[in-house]
């Protein structure tokens, strides 16, 4: 089977072609539009700028991936993000993904956007086995999972506050090194002394795996007014100081978890994935465990339609499709208050597209 994938999620435009084969999933084109240049004069992601920039790039980001994959012919389904996300944002996707469907008579599936980040690393050679601790850490979740198999979901704790990748973002905004804050954080912070500014790592309550990321960003701001913005030297030590906090409880709660509930490993995903320190510390806190980490590459870490694709493939090949009336969701969480997502369902029936 071959799915075209469709993310508008939030800043980025993409599109994806994803299938089976020899038992696993590749990719067979992924396009990714970003939409950077568009929201860096304000400092972060505008919501109708967003809107009307997946409006403006959509088209040519699909034919694009279709292009590279041989045409719309070869296509047997679509999978596009339903939520969570900008409503506006997400309805451009979703209005593509259901016209292209209408058009061509194709079954299609509305796909979680926290799934599809679980799921880049089963587009890996060699996908990890289950079941494992997963970490999503993005610029509005910072969640754990408890992940049995493919659609089964523990949520194991969240943020109760800003996301890992807010913390990234404000407090790079506060340095004056603007948007994307998260990427323009960790270049700086390049040669930087990560012990250098000592900065608080907030744990809440021991058997807890929940993160706090608010008063980090007070902290920072609150000494920043004090000894204003650094430069040169001292900027790059700020900066590494700032990722070596947010890495270390991340990577620090994700080894309690695994230990905890006596899995195998992590799964590393969501955009500040990317963060090479966060990457590092993983692995070597894992390692350190006698714990396997695995951490998707930075492409696909970053929003991409590629992993949309591939849940939407297992979801349709395990018989699941959407009603032309499904709308968009902006709140959608997955596998809440430690029940299994309601997404899930004992799967049963399988019945493959033709293709
Ligand atoms: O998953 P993603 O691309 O979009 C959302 O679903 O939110 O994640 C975006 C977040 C932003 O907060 C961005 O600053 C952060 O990921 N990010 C990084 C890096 N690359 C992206 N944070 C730290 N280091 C990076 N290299
Ligand atoms: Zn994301």
């Amino acid at each position: 089977m071959r799915v075209l994938g469709i993310e508008s999620s939030c800043d980025e435009t993409a599109a994806a072609v994803v299938e089976r084969s020899q038992g696993g999933l590749s990719i067979v084109a992924n396009v990714v539009h970003s939409q950077v240049e568009a929201h860096a004069p304000f400092g972060g992601v505008v919501p109708e700028i967003a809107s009307r920039e997946h409006v403006a790039r959509i088209v040519d980001v699909v034919e694009r991936a279709l292009a590279g994959a041989g045409g719309i012919e070869t296509i047997d389904a679509i999978a596009v993000t339903r939520g969570p996300g900008l409503i506006g944002s997400l309805l451009v996707g979703l209005q593509v993904a259901k016209g292209l469907a209408m058009a061509r008579r194709l079954p299609w599936v509305g796909v979680n956007h926290l799934e599809g980040h679980l799921s880049a690393a089963l587009l890996a050679d060699t996908p990890p086995p289950y079941p494992h601790v997963a970490l999503v850490v993005s610029g509005g979740h910072s969640n754990l999972y408890l992940v049995s198999g493919f659609g089964s979901y523990r949520h194991l704790g969240g943020t109760r506050d800003d996301a890992a990748g807010e913390a990234f973002d404000k407090v790079a905004k506060l340095l004056g090194l603007g948007y994307p804050g998260g990427v323009r954080v960790e270049a700086t912070a390049k040669g930087g002394d990560p012990g250098a500014v000592s900065l608080p790592r907030s744990l809440p309550a021991k058997k807890s795996y929940d993160f706090s990321f608010s008063g980090l960003k007070t902290a920072a701001a609150v000494r920043l007014k004090r000894t204003g913005v650094p430069e040169g030297r001292a900027l790059s030590d700020f900066c590494a100081s700032l990722q070596e906090a947010i890495a270390d409880v991340l990577t620090k709660k994700a080894v309690l978890a695994a230990k905890k509930h006596k899995v195998g490993g992590v799964v590393l995903a969501g955009g500040v994935a990317a963060n090479t320190r966060l990457r590092e510390l993983m692995v070597e806190r894992c390692e350190a465990k006698g714990l396997w980490a695995f951490v998707p590459p930075k492409a696909l870490c970053t929003d991409n339609a590629a992993m949309i694709a591939a849940v939407g493939l297992l979801r349709l090949e395990h018989g699941e499709r959407s009603a032309f009336d499904t709308s968009a969701l902006s709140r959608w969480p997955l596998g809440d208050a430690g029940e299994l997502s309601p997404l899930v369902k004992p799967w049963k029936k399988k019945t493959d597209v033709a293709s």
